[in-house]
């Protein structure tokens, strides 16, 4: 038989290739293990850290409404992170490393939340760019050939479809009110587009992990091919809400039926990366905070959970 010929590695990546799931339990490369610890983690420090820009403004919500929506969205992001935690453990990986190569600095997380939220219309905005920008990036994810977080994504997905929403009803009601609202919707978005832009990585001229992970199909779009799609499907939303985009390069191309447009700074987003964000310090150490905070619970929780298992013995 031809497929005994075949390598492991060579096996592999004919199951890839014919779209069958790598499970747990399958052989796989270490870089591809090595790879999809370092993308589930990051994603899941993200959801966690993406917490702490809206949950500056839950004590602040402009009424009982608000407040419990914006609520139960910042709830849903730690669930996020749950579950990628999870997936990253079904690899090997383990949660408290994670977590200390978190506090530590050395793992990275989504570069847009070092920015600060200085409005209400911060939080439309974020719904509206961020969570906008997280379904691009994630729905691809909903196929990728590992099994536990393909299947982590598809909820994860239909969660940040309620976030994009929420946020964009935020702003629809900034933009039909009073001149002043319009004003800080404006506002917010002209702080927050570049960022958003960001959020889909560097330049793939400047991603070299990005073929590899392509031909595994942890990756289904290079990062300027999704950048490309989130310009054409936000700025007739941007239109559409009376807002003009922070771009005088931006313009529609009838040829690529697509928006041509500005360049991203890049020497901000690496600057960013780095962690000199506005806000990279203050992120990290409310994490540290949490953590430190929290270590009477974890210890309860184990305590407890000892006692029922000697009880039940
Ligand atoms: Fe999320
Ligand atoms: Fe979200």
């Amino acid at each position: 038989m031809e497929t005994l010929e075949l390598t492991q590695e060579e096996q592999f990546q004919a199951r890839i290739d014919e779209d069958i799931r790598i499970e747990p339990k399958d052989w796989m490369p270490e870089a591809y293990r090595k790879t999809l610890i370092r993308q589930i983690s990051q994603h899941a420090h993200s959801e966690l850290v993406g917490m702490l820009p809206e949950g500056n403004w839950i004590t602040r919500a402009p009424s009982l409404k608000r407040k419990s929506i914006l609520l139960a969205k910042v709830q849903d992001e730690a669930g996020h992170g749950l579950y990628l935690y999870s997936a990253a453990e079904t690899l090997g990986a383990s949660r408290d490393q994670m977590l200390a190569d978190l506090h530590s600095g050395k793992a990275k997380y989504s570069s847009i939340f070092n920015y600060p939220t200085l409005s209400w219309a911060d939080m439309g905005t974020i719904g509206w760019l961020v969570d906008g920008a997280a379904i691009l990036n994630q729905v691809p994810l909903c196929r990728t050939s590992y099994g536990p977080y393909a299947r982590a994504m598809v909820r994860v997905c239909k969660e940040e479809s309620f976030h994009q929403r929420q946020g964009f009803e935020i702003m629809q009601t900034l933009c039909e009110g009073a001149t002043e609202q319009k004003a800080m919707a404006q506002e917010a978005l002209n702080r927050w587009w570049w960022p958003t832009l960001m959020m889909f990585g560097p330049a793939d001229a400047d991603s070299p992990n990005t073929e590899q992970s392509m031909k595994w199909r942890i990756k289904r779009f290079t990062n300027d091919e999704l950048r490309q799609k989130f310009v054409d499907m936000m700025v007739p939303q941007a239109e559409f809400l009376g807002l003009t985009v922070p771009d005088d390069k931006l313009q529609w191309n009838e040829a690529k039926q697509g928006y041509d447009f500005g360049d991203v700074d890049w020497a901000e987003f690496w600057d960013v990366v780095k962690g000199n964000g506005p806000c990279s310090r203050e992120r990290l150490q409310a994490r540290v905070d949490a953590w430190d905070q929290g270590a009477w619970v974890r210890e309860a929780a184990l305590a407890h959970a000892e006692k029922r298992k000697q009880r039940a013995a």
